[in-house]
């Protein structure tokens, strides 16, 4: 990423602050999200695991992974979101699990030694953030995750976006072209409709098959995926009957856990979750 893409990105976060503590709580699809990446991770980390959060932010994570029994070096980019994280964990009990916290660069993870974690992880989008670094971002977190181990992480679905925003969409062509629009979906990347004059978020949005692609240029293959939305995506009326009561939301979850596993649903969320491994490690 360029130096001008890495700052707007920073700036972006650091002034989102403490609004995306609410992010994966403030509607249905969120909540739906969270527990689906909750439960995705649950799948690779084990007790006493010592685990390196890349683009941790407030902290939803780093308090999974210290229930989950894993000791974590929290890092992200924005120092303002690693603030927001030592002040949600302040006083709780999860506080004890994190090792230190510092500023860290997706794309730049030299400082740490070959195999040093048991498990790296990077939800919410670090690598959607890395643009043209990706692949030596991806390459940088393999190579100190130990053998075997995996890198755990969720970016932006490029096909799942386009299909739930597709209002937005819409509207945003008029004002880009069709040209840009026909850009930003062939290459996922959003900074086409920011170089319009549109100030906006920008990231590298993701087709499963791109990220297949990525760890296999990083030296490395996807092992597991699922798609951070289904089902959920759909009528918010319908959910909000199967939400409010409990038992049916529970089924309705095992259901949607289930589907997003699909491989004709991996595109289909405005995320994409994945765990990596190294080939070299033959897992
Ligand atoms: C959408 S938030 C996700 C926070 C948390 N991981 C979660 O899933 O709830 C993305 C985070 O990635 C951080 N980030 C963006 N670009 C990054 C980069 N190049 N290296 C490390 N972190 C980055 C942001 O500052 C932000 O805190």
């Amino acid at each position: 990423m360029t130096i001008e893409s890495r700052e707007r990105v920073r700036r972006y976060f650091d002034e989102f602050g403490d609004a995306e503590w609410d992010r994966l709580t403030g509607d249905v699809r969120g909540r739906v999200s969270l527990e689906i990446h909750r439960r995705f991770l649950a799948r690779f980390v084990q007790p006493g695991d010592r685990v390196l959060e890349v683009g941790a932010g407030p902290g939803r994570f780093t308090i999974e992974l210290a229930a989950l029994g894993a000791t974590v070096v929290v890092t992200d980019l924005s120092p303002v979101q690693l603030a927001l994280n030592a002040e949600h964990l302040r006083g709780t009990v999860s506080e004890a699990a994190v090792e230190r916290r510092e500023v860290l660069d997706v794309c730049d993870t030299s400082r740490y030694a070959d195999g040093e974690f048991d498990l790296v992880l990077a939800y919410g989008g670090p690598l959607s953030y890395a643009f043209e670094h990706a692949e030596e971002a991806m390459r940088g977190l393999l190579r100190i995750t130990r053998p075997g181990g995996p890198v755990v992480g969720s970016v932006m679905s490029l096909l799942g976006t386009w299909r739930h925003f597709l209002p937005g969409v819409v509207k945003v062509a008029e004002t880009i072209g069709e040209d840009a629009n026909d850009r930003i979906l062939r290459t996922g990347d959003l900074r086409h409709e920011a170089g319009q004059g549109i100030d906006t978020h920008v990231c590298q949005m993701f087709r499963h098959r791109d990220l297949a692609e990525l760890a296999r240029a990083a030296g490395g293959e996807i092992v597991a995926a699922s798609a951070g939305n289904w089902a959920s995506l759909g009528d918010l009326d319908a959910l909000a009957v199967l939400e409010a009561d409990p038992s049916r939301w529970a089924r309705f979850m095992e259901h949607e856990v289930a589907a997003c596993q699909e491989r004709g649903a991996l595109d289909g969320g405005t995320h994409i979750l994945f765990a990596a491994r190294g080939q070299s490690y033959g897992s």
